[in-house]
């Protein structure tokens, strides 16, 4: 689904910059362009971004909790 439309980006570009390293906002605004305009895509975009980061924790904690 479009997140922002300004920029034309989707949740799925966020999930995607979340994944290779996009921990804020900010980075996020830079590289997608996301909140940088009108600013309306902001809250949802900060949301998909923390559900993101929180499954790439718990991913972590699941590896980290396996026996080696
Ligand atoms: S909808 Fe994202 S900056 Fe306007």
């Amino acid at each position: 689904m479009y997140v922002c439309l300004c920029h034309g980006v989707t949740d799925r570009d966020i999930r995607a910059a979340a994944e290779n390293g996009c921990a804020s906002m900010r980075q996020l605004g830079k590289e997608l362009g996301v909140g940088t305009q009108c600013g309306r895509c902001a809250s949802m975009a900060r949301g998909i971004l923390r559900e993101s980061r929180a499954e790439d924790y718990l991913a972590l904690a699941d590896l980290l909790a396996s026996p080696a």
